[in-house]
This record gives C-alpha cells, sequence and structure tokens, in this order.
C-alpha cells in the first residue's frame, strides 16, 4: 500500500476488501476489533484523497439479502473511529452502491452492504464468481486487500477481483503475514502454542504441522477431552469426537516420538449441564480429576492445577501461539482458565501470538489490554490455514 500512496491516490476510487465480520448482539456489536484493525488502511487512503469503498462480509447469509447480516453496525462504527461520516450502500453493486460511489468526493468512506447477499460471492463456480468480481470491479480503480480474516476463502471479492484491478496488500495483512511466516520459518525457541476450541475436527491439520515446528504443545477447550479420552481416561458427558479417537491417539505417539511435550490437563471444572450463556446465572461448577470425570458430569474448563501448570510452560518460552478459549469464557464460572493463559502470555517474555477469532475476542472480554500481547491476529482460520502451510486464496492473488 505505500507503494499506492507513493504513486498518488487522490481522485482515484479504491476497493478495500476488509474483514468487518464482527460479533453482533441485535446491531451491537460485541468486539470491534476487526473493525479497528482496518482503519490504518482506510485512513491512509482517504487522507491521500482516495475515495475509498469498503467491503466485507459478515456472517453466513445464503447470497441473498438477510437485514440479520446487514454491514450498516459496522459502518457506522467504522465512521466513529474514523472521526468522519461514512456513506453506506444498500446493496453491492445495484444501485445504491454505484449512485453511493458515484457521489463520493476525494477523501470520503463509503461501506456497501454485505458481499454474500450476493450468491457470486461465495460461489464453488468460478464463472458465477467472476461475474461478480466484474460488476465489483466496476465500482473501483484500485484494489486493496486488507480482509485477512478472509484471506483463506477462495470468494470473488476475495480472490477474483483483485486479478481484475491495480492490486496492493493493505497494512493488516502485510503486519498478519510478517508475524505468522516468522512463526513458521524464524520461530525463536522455545515455541509453546497453546490450542483450545471446541472440536479436534477444526484443528487436525495444523496440530499435524505443528508436530513438528512446536517445542511444546498445550491443550485445553472442548477439543481436550477427546485427548483424555484417547489416553484412556473416562470423560463423563464431555464433548467427545468418537470418531477423531484414532487420528488423535497417533498425534499422542507422533508428539512422543518427535520429543514434542504434549500438554494436557490434570483437573478440569465440569457441571452437570451446560451454562446459560445469555443470563449467566450462577451455576454448579466442580472441579475434578481429569483422568476421572464422573458420568453425570461435563467439563467445561481446565482446572486450577493446571492453570499453573500451562502458566509454568508458558513462562519460559520464547514463542508462544495460542488459539482457541480453553473453556466457556463467555460464562464467569469458566472463564479461569482462558483467563489464566492470557495473564500467563501478559508476563511472559516470550513473544506472544494470539489467532483466532475466539481467543482474540476473549482477551478483549475478559478485559485485557491489547498491548501487552505481542500480536493478536484477526484471523480465525486464515491464521490457522497460514500455519498448516496452505496457499490461502486472497494472499495467492494479491502476490501474483
Ligand atoms: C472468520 O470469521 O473467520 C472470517 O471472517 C471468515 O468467515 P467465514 O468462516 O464465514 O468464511
Amino acid at each position: 500500500i505505500d507503494e499506492l500512496l507513493a504513486d498518488g491516490v487522490a481522485g482515484k476510487r479504491v476497493f478495500v476488501r476488509a474483514d468487518l465480520n464482527v460479533p453482533l448482539d441485535g446491531t451491537t456489536i460485541t468486539d470491534d476489533g476487526r473493525i479497528r484493525a482496518v482503519v490504518p488502511t482506510v485512513k491512509a487512503l482517504a487522507e491521500a484523497g482516495a475515495r475509498v469503498v469498503v467491503a466485507s462480509h459478515l456472517g453466513r447469509p445464503k447470497g441473498a439479502p438477510d437485514p440479520a447480516f446487514s454491514l450498516a453496525p459496522a459502518a457506522a462504527r467504522l465512521g466513529e473511529l474514523l472521526g468522519t461520516d461514512v456513506a453506506f450502500a444498500t446493496d453491492t453493486v445495484g444501485e445504491s452502491a454505484t449512485s453511493t460511489v458515484a457521489s463520493l468526493t476525494d477523501g470520503q468512506v463509503a461501506v456497501i452492504e454485505n458481499l454474500r447477499f450476493n450468491a457470486g460471492e461465495t460461489a464453488k463456480e468460478d464463472a458465477e464468481r467472476a461475474a461478480f468480481a466484474e460488476r465489483l470491479a466496476a465500482l473501483a480503480d484500485v484494489y486493496v486487500g486488507d480482509g485477512f480474516g478472509a484471506v483463506h476463502r477462495k470468494h470473488a471479492s476475495v480472490f477474483d477481483l483483485p486479478a481484475r484491478l491495480p492490486h496492493y496488500a493493505g497494512y493488516l495483512i502485510t503486519t498478519e503475514v510478517g508475524v505468522l511466516k516468522k512463526l513458521t520459518e524464524d520461530v525463536e525457541r522455545p515455541y509453546a502454542v497453546v490450542l483450545g476450541g471446541s472440536k479436534v475436527s477444526d484443528k487436525l491439520a495444523v496440530i499435524d504441522q505443528l508436530l513438528g515446528k512446536a517445542d511444546r504443545i498445550l491443550v485445553g477447550g472442548g477439543m481436550v477431552f477427546t485427548f483424555l479420552a484417547a489416553k484412556g481416561h473416562e470423560v463423563g458427558a464431555s464433548l467427545l469426537q468418537q470418531d477423531q479417537l484414532p487420528a488423535v491417539r497417533e498425534y499422542i505417539e507422533r508428539a512422543e516420538k518427535n520429543g514434542v511435550e504434549l500438554v494436557l490437563p490434570v483437573d478440569v471444572v465440569t457441571s452437570a449441564e451446560f451454562p446459560d450463556l445469555k443470563t449467566k446465572a450462577p451455576s454448579d461448577p466442580r472441579t475434578v480429576a481429569a483422568d476421572a470425570i464422573p458420568a453425570d458430569q461435563m467439563g467445561l474448563d481446565i482446572g486450577p492445577e493446571t492453570r499453573k501448570l500451562y502458566a509454568s510452560r508458558i513462562a519460559d518460552a520464547a514463542t508462544v501461539f495460542w488459539n482457541g478459549p480453553m473453556g466457556v469464557f463467555e460464562h464467569p464460572d469458566y472463564a479461569e482458565g482462558t483467563r489464566a493463559v492470557a495473564q500467563a502470555l501478559v508476563d511472559s517474555p516470550a513473544f506472544s501470538v494470539v489467532g483466532g477469532g475466539d481467543s482474540a475476542a476473549a482477551v478483549r472480554i475478559l478485559g485485557f489490554d491489547e498491548n501487552a500481547f505481542g500480536h493478536i491476529s484477526t484471523g480465525g482460520g486464515a491464521s490457522l490455514e497460514y500455519l498448516e502451510g496452505k496457499t490461502l486464496p486472497g494472499l495467492a492473488a494479491l502476490e501474483d
């Protein structure tokens, strides 16, 4: 983007593909991290006199307009953060988008409606995506990719559109890729990885890669019960992916063979029922040994001994990558594991990278200062797929 700015963008229509896919409670944004992350790029372009057209997806609407997934709240928040009026187009490539973009003056910013309101955005058929990309291309002179959270999607605005316009990487993508590249190519050791989240099936490919890269892997979240079951422990009513047991057993063996320290909980916080996340009404948490979870109990967080253990394995690492909460952090009874890991990252002199929508949101929702971490990624799936070593369509399209 510096190259683009140096060449001059005054008067040019610049399409910024952002990732404004923020969590919403009705129309209230509960975590605006992804919007703040794109501000430097939008601001730099606007200050240089570009006519900035910001576009994004939000949620997973079914290829047609759906008010529940409108980008209007995100557009309003972007305006607040920029300290300027941001125009909003109520469609993506129709009359509203065309006239909104046409009426922009130099330095003004517009947001167009959710790209996924058009089926062409996510179409599997190349021709269908291309047709939508052509219509988007008509809105702009230049493309800036800055939606890091979506670069793993082969979608029209991510993959097909940059091929149709002069294209550049924004500040966010440049920073994100710089950090993740360091983790994959030039990591300082000991390299500790903390993995959480609910399903182990979402993490298989990244675990596979990390078994050859990390020095230690600390596991928490719902996925840990498949690890505990693979070791032959009773997991009671906890989340268990039975079909993943063979893969997890193989990982446990491989970790041993490769000298990767695989750290599992020694105790867990359980409850007989899943807590009410809306009312956050007090539940009935218990702490039990991780190898003997009672049949009627489900594990919902790592326990106090495990928190200490994980903090000690983080404390002397030189690099830490963390993806996925340790428990149901949205409820105060089960937030301590996630809080302890975040605190350990803050206290450790290690270069810490928080990857993943959920862990990034957890850090903010639990009230941590973002600047206390080395880097908080805006990409959930995107940062994991980068670490898996996959070619990401949105990066490939910018690099060509
Ligand atoms: C994300 O939240 O990981 C990105 O915004 C991508 O969203 P998606 O998983 O719906 O494609």
